[in-house]
């Protein structure tokens, strides 16, 4: 991309445009949300100017009109997803309502007692303590895959200490949101069905930033949210392929998932509706829709060189300053997720000191405490970067970083 096609599409989210302590924002948080376009605001304003109405219940025009936009977005998710077919996507309210959905209607009722799931300590707890509250309710063990140097998973070590027990499934991050490391999803696909086990993958982080292939993939069920990916807040995606569509049991019941209603009994609509049990999130869905015409308007290729520029210039930047920790390996820089921590000054404090000077970042424990532990580290600071932010940003994040390390261990 052009430094004027950059220019034009940071342009585009008029929230950027605005002054914070008296600097002008440099919003590095957007592992914790990104931010959204003109395009995405309009088209839920459109909605509620002129289609509001609820889906698949009315027969009138408005009705209609939104069940339309609202299965086109399920239509339109499915492909940008690489899935089989739109039966494969329900919504949810986010990543950790789709996870504990999956947990529930299809893993925990093939679990028996010492049966194994798989995860690795880099998990978001969202994708974490459900499948703790699974093993607790069902006896099975909630065991942990060896990771190598780059916190990836070490495959020798899984097939040298996991072969032929029984393991029902893998749950996994795609790419982890403390340390931007992504995991080889295919090999443990391939190897988790050589076992007859699932593969449950929290795409939370990735799905901006990378394509997607699940059916290829032969990915059993997908977790996504929205806001993570230049869409509103409140909506997640749980892919499930085909396969999984008759035995995965909804977890919520209610209106409209249901076929018919006795007194005593009722029975469900097939996949996905069967998901989708209450009024759904449909502005919300038909902001998503927008925001992925938005993606590949500009195309994954071009915002993967944009972000790998970004997130190696900063990394390289933060590496030659004195007294910073890097936690992100280097083999995961370009993707834009830098965990550090300034020798000496707390994390809290850093990250106080960088909103003085306009700058967002987060600071804590990422909802990642068992990786905190394997860090070594109670927090980190992380500075996550999306296609819209800019080289200059993160030069003056270079320096700022500079300025607080000097601000906090003056005298020291
Ligand atoms: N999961 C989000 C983050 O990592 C909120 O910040």
């Amino acid at each position: 991309m052009t430094n004027r096609d950059l220019l034009n599409l940071r342009h585009e989210f008029p929230i950027l445009d605005q002054v914070v302590n008296d600097e002008p924002l440099i919003y590095f948080d957007n592992a914790a949300t990104s931010q959204t376009p003109q395009s995405v605001i309009d088209a839920m304003v459109a909605f509620y100017h002129q289609d509001h109405a609820n889906v698949h219940r009315g027969v009138h025009t408005l009705s209609e009109r939104a069940t339309q936009a609202y299965e086109n977005g399920r239509e339109e998710i499915a492909r940008f997803v690489g899935a089989e077919s739109s039966a494969c996507i329900s919504f949810s309210s986010g990543t950790t309502d789709s996870i504990n959905k999956i947990a529930r209607g299809l893993i925990e009722p093939r679990l028996k007692h010492s049966d194994i799931i798989l995860t690795t300590r880099l998990e978001h707890h969202s994708n974490l303590v459900p499948w703790q509250e699974v093993c607790k309710r069902t006896g099975a063990q909630l065991k942990f895959m060896d990771l190598n140097q780059d916190f990836q998973v070490d495959l020798k070590s899984l097939a040298t200490k996991y072969d032929h027990q029984p393991i029902k499934a893998i749950v996994i991050q795609h790419f982890s949101n403390v340390l931007g490391v992504e995991q080889p999803i295919q090999s443990l696909s391939q190897w988790a069905h050589q076992q007859g086990a699932l593969l449950i993958v929290d795409g939370a982080q990735a799905s901006p930033h990378t394509r997607l292939h699940l059916n290829d993939w032969q990915v059993d069920a997908y977790a996504f949210s929205s806001h993570k990916m230049y869409g509103p807040m409140g909506l997640g995606i749980t892919y499930l392929a085909k396969e999984h569509h008759d035995t995965c049991l909804p977890v919520n019941f209610g209106g409209e998932m249901i076929h018919l209603v006795e007194d005593q009994y009722a029975n469900y609509k097939q996949a996905p509706w069967k998901f989708e049990a209450g009024t759904q999130a449909i502005a919300q869905v038909i902001g998503l829709t927008q925001a992925i015409r938005w993606i590949e308007s500009i195309g994954f290729d071009n915002i993967q060189s944009q972000e790998q520029l970004l997130g190696r210039r900063l990394y390289h930047g933060l590496k030659e300053l004195d007294d910073i920790i890097l936690y992100t390996p280097e083999s995961a820089m370009s993707h834009g997720i830098i965990s550090f921590n300034i020798q000496g000054v707390h994390p809290h404090d850093a990250a106080t000191g960088f909103d003085q000077l306009g700058i967002a970042v987060r600071a804590g424990h990422h909802c990642a405490q068992p990786l905190m532990r394997l860090l070594e580290t109670p927090a980190t600071l992380r500075a996550s970067l999306m296609v819209y932010n800019t080289v200059e940003e993160v030069d003056r994040f270079i320096q700022a970083t500079k300025e607080i390390k000097e601000f906090f261990t003056y005298g020291t």
